[in-house]
């Protein structure tokens, strides 16, 4: 069995030694040190089952210390050791987190029994955390469905990242999930019992999106008839989830930036700077290093905010799941519609494994819900009631009959003038919106935005070059 570890921080050397013999021979592993720093650094280096501070030391008090090592390891038990036990120290104490108090000159026997309930108490606190550990898997798994490898490594990130303070980016696909993924991050976090304050930076208008973050003071602008509490100040000691980061107006980049570097910051119209607890979780369906190099997005608080980056792949690229999220979204709705479904069938769910969903989860569940809503029998969902775009939206009659001439093409020239014609309408008709065009044409953002920027590349050699004749485009010179 592991022994306990304790840890002694007394200046007097008799008092000290005393301690550790009696430790010692209780069949305890004891260290002991002399002062506040070199009990610090030994904190740091390994974790103590029991601290026994001296109130006062040489550089400074014993509450200080233990303070100081509670931040280092807040599961730590302290016992407070003093000459002086008034009730108002011991109550000091006891609030700044004392597991108990022993008063100097003490008796063996009741050293060693407070020793040994402290000890106690620390084990149980152990095994309590470990509950609820079990507690929060559950949590996790009743609200984020989804087994496939890609996802049990979300999960796996999920959990090493949740019990830090980092700052961390969500990235994925509209509807992936990022927003289940940000509240599973708080609520398996320390701070599960302080708010988690969402702000969706792309829905505020951005005259009004700074003083929703920071708050405002009575007057600060015409309107402001009172002051104002911002999310930041609301999410003091919680999270704060800054959704479409990468719609947060370049102006006020700076402002972020500034608070979680310093957390600090002034309400809008006020003076005092107000400091803050508060840890950010950000999610963006874009792709931030292509906003930087529109400058659309700072640099430096894209590093900032990305320091622990979590993404959540579409569900094309883990189909494995689609069975899963099927039967989790028809027992969701069965329940809430009070409609006897009992599943679906293997045909028809072939179809929804082979569909594409550009709109992921969101998409698959608010289809299920139509198929449950529209259903009129009990039984189950059939192949025949799945919408026709599901269906054919793969098998759609090639438009375009090409007839290779008599010498040939370039095929290279061929297909990358038609790949062009695509991507000109697709951005046509979304009026220029990139993540509609890419849905349009059932294909990834980012592949859509790296084949306009290799065609940029292709059309800007071709202007420099004066030899590049229209006709000479598509067929070879021979
Ligand atoms: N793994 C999952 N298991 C079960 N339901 C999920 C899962 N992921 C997402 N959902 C559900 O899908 C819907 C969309 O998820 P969410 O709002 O988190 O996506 P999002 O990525 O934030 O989307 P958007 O980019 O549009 O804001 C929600 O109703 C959510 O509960
Ligand atoms: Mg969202």
């Amino acid at each position: 069995m592991n022994k306990s570890r304790i840890l002694i921080v007394e200046d007097d050397d008799g008092v000290r030694e005393t301690l550790m013999v009696l430790l010692k021979g209780a069949g305890y592993e004891v260290e002991a040190v002399a002062d506040g720093p070199p009990a610090i650094e030994l904190t740091k280096a390994t974790p103590f089952h029991l601290y026994m501070i001296d109130l006062r030391l040489p550089s400074s008090s014993g509450i200080d210390i233990m303070e100081a090592i509670k931040k280092i390891r807040s599961e730590a038990v302290c016992m407070v050791l003093t000459a002086y036990a008034t009730i108002e120290l011991s109550v000091k104490a006891m609030k700044a987190g004392a597991f108990d108090f022993i008063a100097k000159p003490f008796q063996i026997d009741v050293v060693l029994n407070l020793v040994k309930n402290a000890l106690e108490f620390n084990r149980l606190k152990l095994e309590n955390r470990s509950l609820q550990k079990m507690v929060r898997d559950k949590y996790r798994f009743e609200n984020m469905v989804g087994s496939s490898s890609e996802m049990n490594q979300v999960y796996e990130l999920i959990e090493r990242v949740s019990d830090s303070d980092s700052t961390i980016l969500i990235q994925g696909e509209s509807g992936t999930g990022k927003e289940i993924v940000a509240k599973t991050i708080h609520y398996n976090s320390p701070r599960r019992d302080k708010p988690l304050i969402p702000i969706n930076c792309g829905a505020i208008p951005e005259n009004l999106l700074e003083s929703e973050l920071f708050g405002h003071e009575k007057g600060a602008f015409t309107g402001a008839t009172s002051s104002r509490t911002g999310r930041f100040e609301l999410a003091h000691g919680g999270t704060l989830f800054l959704d479409e980061i990468s719609e947060m107006p370049i102006s006020l980049q700076v402002k972020l930036l500034r608070v979680l570097q310093e957390q600090t910051f002034e309400r809008v119209g006020g003076v005092n700077s107000i400091h803050v607890d508060v840890r950010i979780l950000a999610a963006t369906n874009q792709d931030l290093e292509e906003a930087i190099v529109d400058k659309r997005f700072r640099t430096d608080l894209y590093y900032r905010l990305n320091v622990i980056p979590i993404h959540i792949p579409p569900l094309r690229k883990r189909k494995d799941d689609i069975p899963l999220l099927v039967d989790h979204f028809i027992g969701k709705f069965r329940a809430k519609k009070n409609k006897n479904i009992k599943g679906m069938t293997d045909e028809a769910l072939k179809l929804l494994m082979n569909y594409y969903w550009p709109g992921n989860i969101r998409e698959l569940e608010n289809l299920i819900e139509r198929l449950v809503v529209l259903k009129r029998e009990e039984g189950y969902i059939e192949a025949g009631e799945i919408p026709e775009k599901l269906v054919f939206s793969r098998r759609r009659a090639f438009p375009f009959q090409f007839d290779l001439p008599e010498d040939g093409v370039v095929f290279s020239n061929v297909v990358s003038a038609f790949e062009n014609q695509i991507l000109d309408q697709a951005l046509a008709r979304a009026k220029g919106v990139k993540n509609q065009a890419a849905q349009l044409l059932q294909m990834n953002r980012t592949t859509l935005v790296e084949k306009l920027k290799k065609r940029r590349v292709i059309t800007s050699m071709a202007e420099k070059s004066e030899a590049t004749a229209t006709r000479d485009q598509f067929y070879r010179d021979e």
